[in-house]
Order: structure tokens, then sequence, then C-alpha cells
């Protein structure tokens, strides 16, 4: 198959926008569709100071490399979580995210999680009553919490990160499911921050399907690691990619149209009750208040889930 634009080769065929492209045409239009989205869902501005969550992933890289050939004033955040399953997870990402900003001439800010709270993740899981078998929520928790505070220490005036379509479409699913009407209002390409402990959070990739950035990455050689995190294994996320997956594989474009569809819907106000345009209000319409120990926001009066967290940590330090 031969790419639109040239007589070259195309190395990839998008069904959905029925456009096959070469190695030099396809990664021009995934950055010109990228600063379209950035722009159609305003998100950030060339005058603004933008913060990359890396992962050490294809998609949080290429945002990366994406926001940097824009132009735009961008630096690179990643939280070493301390998890190595076999195989030196938290490790390899750094090392890679180290390697892309190197070769760049990029800012990379590395905060460790132990640092933070005393405990690796898998550690800090195994404490705590939340992690259970799985340190998936104490680990969300936390890495929420330090992008936040390091994005408003450093003054940046919003934080990116990598999600892309199939992210995204498979949290609109699960959402949907479940009717979980506070997520589904709060889903968007851009969250404005709606307290003072929080930044704009924006999603620059959520319109390209996962294998758009995986040929990204591919035809700008970009380093990443290939492996997902080891406790992601058997994620209901997981399982719903696996079924969305069959869905567009019969119907090319289905979840692309579910999720513009949704973005339609909200447009016209559909979860707008559930979530008033108002600062200082949460999904749902609660007010947030504020953590005394953190500044962060918290939908209950007192320390917020994360200060919680790290107390609870540090009681059971003083028990044993
Ligand atoms: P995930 O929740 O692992 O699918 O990651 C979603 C996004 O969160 C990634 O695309 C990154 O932007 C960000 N992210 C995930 N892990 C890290 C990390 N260890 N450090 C910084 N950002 C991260
Ligand atoms: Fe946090 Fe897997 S990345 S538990
Ligand atoms: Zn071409
Ligand atoms: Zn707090």
């Amino acid at each position: 198959m031969k790419c639109r634009k040239c007589p070259q080769k195309a190395v990839i065929n998008m069904r959905q926008h029925k456009l096959a492209l070469c190695a030099v045409h396809f990664p021009q239009w995934m950055v010109e569709q990228t600063q379209r989205f950035i722009q159609k869902y305003r998100m950030f501005t060339p005058e603004e100071r933008v913060l990359v969550a890396v992962s050490g992933g294809k998609d949080s890289l290429s945002l990366w490399d994406i926001l940097w050939q824009l132009g735009y004033q961008v630096d690179g955040v990643y939280i070493s979580l301390g998890i190595d399953g076999g195989f030196g997870y938290s490790q390899k990402s750094q090392a890679l995210c180290e390697k892309f900003a190197a070769q760049r001439g990029l800012k990379l800010i590395v905060v460790s999680a132990s640092d933070q709270v005393g405990l690796t993740i898998p550690e800090l899981a195994a404490v705590t009553q939340r992690g259970k078998d799985k340190p998936c929520s104490v680990c969300g928790l936390t890495k929420r919490h330090i992008l936040d505070r390091v994005a408003l220490e450093g003054k940046y005036d919003a934080l990116a990160t990598g999600h892309n379509l199939d992210d995204e479409v498979a949290v609109l699913f699960g959402n949907t499911l479940n009717w979980n009407v506070g997520y589904l209002s709060r889903q968007s390409p851009v969250l404005p921050a709606r307290h003072p402990g929080l930044v704009r959070k924006v999603k620059p990739l959520c319109r390209f399907y996962e294998r758009e950035m995986a040929a990204y990455a591919l035809v700008r050689g970009i380093e990443y690691i290939y492996e997902e995190c080891p406790h992601a294994e058997g994620s209901t996320t997981i399982y719903y990619k696996t079924l969305l997956n069959q869905l567009e594989a019969d119907r090319p474009g289905a979840k692309l149209s579910f999720y513009l569809a949704f973005l339609r819907a909200k447009e016209k106000g559909l979860f707008a009750q559930f979530f008033p345009e108002e600062e200082g209000l949460g999904a749902g319409g609660e007010v947030l208040h504020t953590c005394p120990n953190c500044g962060g926001p918290t939908t209950l009066e007192g320390l917020c889930a994360f200060c919680r967290m790290v107390d609870k940590v540090h009681e059971m330090g003083k028990q044993t």
C-alpha cells in the first residue's frame, strides 16, 4: 500500500481515517494532529509551561517527543515506584526516560516514592489495607499526589499524561457499565484545576489509537519499555481492552466514534448537572476541602487520602 501523500510505501493504514502514510508523512501527521487537539480542547498555549508525566512507556515518551517538536516549553517528571517484577521494571523505565531526556537536552525531574513515603510501592501495599494483593490503588493514589505536588511546586500551568484512545475508551466503557456519573462527568481531554492544590490535567494523545502510538515510537526510533507494569496483569482494564479490540476488529473506528460521541454528548451538557462548572467542587458537586497537611483537595474534612495513608504507615512504624 502506498502513502496518500507521496509514492513511498505506507508504514501504517488507519482504516478509521481511510488514510495510509509513509515513515515520513505519518509522524508529521501525528504531530500536526496533536497540535490540532491541543488547540481544539484548549489544553495549553506556547506561553505556558507544561510538565509531562513520563513512565518510560511508548505513549508518554512519544508525547514528550511530539510536544518538544512543536516547540512547547515542556519538562518531564518520572516517579520511581520501586517495582521490580523480576526484570527491574522501575529501574529500566527510569533509565529510558533519562536517556530520552539527555538525547534531546530536556529537563527530567525524578522523584522517588520511597523518598516521599519511606517505602516503595510494593512495600506500601504490603503494610496498608488498601493494597490487598495488588498495589495498583496505593500506586495510583501516590502517583496522583506526587504529580500534583511536583507540578505545583514547579509552577507549571498544566500536567500532561500519555493516555491514548484505547486507555480512555476502556475507562469510559467501565464507567458506562457502572453508570458512574461522577467519573463520567470528569473524564475529559482537559480537566481544569478546581482547587488550589491541583493543576490542570491534559491528555493530548486521547484521540490516537494505541497502535498509532506504537508505530510513532517505532518510526521515530524512541526506545521505550515494552513490558507493562508486572502488577497490571489480570486487571479489569486489560479485560475491557480485549473486549473493545474485538469490537474494533469487526467495526473499524468503533472506539473512536464511541469516545467522540461521548465528548459531544458532554459538550451538550449531558453530565453538567453532576459536575457544575464552579471551582471548589469535585465530581458529583461535593465541596472540596483542603488537607491541613499537604494543601491538597479532599472530599472529607481533615487529612486527604494520601496523608492518611502516610500517617498510618508512620503509626505502624512506631508500633514495630
Ligand atoms: P498508566 O496509568 O500506567 O496507564 O499511565 C498513564 C499515564 O500516567 C502515563 O502515560 C504517564 O503519563 C503517567 N505515568 C504512569 N506512570 C508514571 C510514572 N512512574 N512516572 C510519571 N508518570 C507516570
Ligand atoms: Fe503502579 Fe503498576 S504502575 S502498580
Ligand atoms: Zn509519504
Ligand atoms: Zn494531604
